[in-house]
């Protein structure tokens, strides 16, 4: 049984690791269509050891493709998404337009994996926000034993979480700053290069960002909606991963120890964590991996039941690209979806 499978936004920092993705996982595919805005029309993408000719969204028909990946943005999932899903196609959204309508499930394999049989509703399942998937698949374990209360998380994120333009943001600014031009700020809200920035997404009447919020209805939707969260969000000078100071308050006692111990054994969380010079990841170290990386374990005595850790991830990959891939693996295992085409 394979599928024909159609990314958007193929072009685009996500789009591109979804193709990296789905051919490292061996995806069951029958064919792959790269597809983006007509700006990219005949330009080419890999896909493992083949080239593929990106088409225009716009312009491509998709009632014999199986599923669509997507990732081109918020606008143009709320214009598409709905048609696709009507024309029988399964949309898989990395955007936030649709992460907090009731009837499209909100999904993190490792964490809420029986919610997928809403997709029906509307054909479209979404992906949640980068930070947010690496903070549930570390939390989610934990909560099982010992009953998460509040959390209190900042994030460092890396400017890939802002697209191809973030990441060329970065670059040329460090390469002004080196040879003493002028620096221009086009993509940010101030220099991102040598600084760091607590602004990411839009700010709302309370004085959180969109970012911040994402992080709280989304933790709350997939993970348990009696969880307490805040957040404070903060663009790095880093191209890739996305890191974590996670602070959490259970109900019941859980020692340092236990977390660590827990955390080994769950699904898609790696630890690392030795008490010594480099015994904990860093970003640049989770870039091209699929883990979700914990290190820092410790015990929070200002709070009952208090533990403090870090959390890093390839924010394209797992808080992306790998985790919109296990949500089409998930939906062949539980035999929720068959190929429109039978094999001949
Ligand atoms: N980066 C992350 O860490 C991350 C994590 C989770 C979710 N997301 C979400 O994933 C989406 C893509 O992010 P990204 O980082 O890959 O952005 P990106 O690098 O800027 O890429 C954007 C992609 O969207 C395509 N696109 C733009 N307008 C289009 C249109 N009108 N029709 C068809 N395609 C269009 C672009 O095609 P052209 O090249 O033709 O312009 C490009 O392929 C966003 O919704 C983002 O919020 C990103």
């Amino acid at each position: 049984m394979s599928f024909k499978v159609a990314v958007v936004g193929a072009t685009g920092n996500v789009g591109r690791e979804m193709l990296n993705i789905l051919d490292e996982r061996g995806f069951p595919v029958s064919e792959v269509v790269a597809l983006a805005s007509r700006r990219s029309q005949g330009t080419e993408v890999s896909f493992g050891d083949r080239t593929l000719k990106v088409k225009a969204l716009d312009q491509y028909d998709f009632s014999d493709t199986d599923i669509c990946v997507m990732s081109a943005g918020g606008n143009v999932s709320k214009e598409w998404s709905p048609k696709i899903g009507k024309q029988g196609c399964v949309v898989i959204d990395n955007s936030s337009a649709f992460r907090y309508d009731q009837d499209v499930p909100l999904i993190v394999p490792e964490v809420n994996p029986d919610a997928i049989s809403l997709f029906t509703r509307k054909n479209i399942i979404a992906n949640p926000n980068c930070s947010t998937a690496q903070l549930v698949v570390a939390l989610k374990p934990l909560h099982d034993v010992a009953t998460i209360k509040r959390v209190v998380v900042a994030t460092y994120q890396s400017v890939s979480g802002a697209g191809k333009e973030g990441m060329d943001e970065l670059f040329t600014q460090t390469r002004a700053v080196f040879v003493a031009d002028q620096v221009d700020v086009k993509k940010f809200t101030k220099r991102i290069a040598f600084n760091v920035i607590p602004h990411i997404d839009v700010f709302l009447d309370d004085g959180f960002t969109k970012e911040e919020w994402k992080m709280v209805a989304e933790t709350k939707k997939m993970l348990d909606p009696k969880i307490k969260l805040t957040a404070t969000c903060v663009r790095v000078p880093v191209f890739i991963g996305h890191s974590e100071a996670v602070n959490i308050e259970f109900e019941k006692p859980i020692s340092a120890d236990e977390a660590r111990d827990i955390l080994r054994e769950a699904p898609g969380c790696q630890v690392l964590d030795k008490r010594e010079n480099g015994g904990y990841i860093t970003p640049l170290e989770s870039a091209g991996e699929d883990a979700t990386f914990i290190s820092r374990i410790r015990e929070d005595s200002t709070v009952d039941n208090g533990l403090s850790m870090w959390v890093v991830s390839d924010n394209l990959r797992k808080g992306a690209a790998l985790n919109a891939v296990q949500i089409a693996e998930l939906l062949v295992e539980r035999g929720l979806i068959q190929p429109k085409k039978k094999a001949a």
